[in-house]
């Protein structure tokens, strides 16, 4: 899924939180494994963003149809994704319950950066449609 609402969290540890809606799947599956990645996109992986964001998981497989190319992780079982700037691979030490989302607060168990890569940056809509720049 595309998640915005996140951000780093602690630097010592290492802790990174997300917000995810309670009724979309991965927030499902993240309460039984107690595991995510994030992975931050850039101009590479672009064309998967409109599927991850708006398609639910337990309703199509998204690797599937955005052949988005994924790597194991060392620590956790959810893929790292290969074209990505940057992988956290972490897990879940807190939950919070604000409203209709849920804010997990992840350890970062091991981090993967591309130097070089850039950053794509959700910029809003333009005429409906999303516009992504890339930093
Ligand atoms: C740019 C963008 C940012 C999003 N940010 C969030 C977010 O922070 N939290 C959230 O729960 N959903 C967010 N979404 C919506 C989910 O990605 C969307 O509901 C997705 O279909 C959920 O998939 P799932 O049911 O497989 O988990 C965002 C979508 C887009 C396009």
């Amino acid at each position: 899924m595309i998640a915005g609402w996140s951000m780093q969290c602690s630097s010592n540890p290492y802790m990174f939180a997300i917000a995810l809606w309670k009724k979309g799947y991965t927030h499902k599956l993240i309460q039984q494994t107690k595991e995510f990645v994030i992975a931050i996109p850039n101009k590479k992986i672009e064309k998967a963003i409109e599927i991850f964001g708006t398609t639910h998981g337990d309703k199509v497989d998204k690797f599937e149809l955005t052949k988005l190319k994924t790597l194991s992780a060392k620590h956790i079982r959810p893929p790292l994704l290969a074209d990505a700037t940057t992988n956290l691979e972490c897990r879940v030490e807190q939950e919070i319950d604000p409203g209709d989302h849920i804010i997990f607060i992840g350890r970062v168990l091991a981090a993967y950066a591309d130097e070089k890569g850039k950053v794509l940056l959700n910029m809003g809509k333009v005429n409906g449609k999303r516009v992504f720049q890339e930093f």
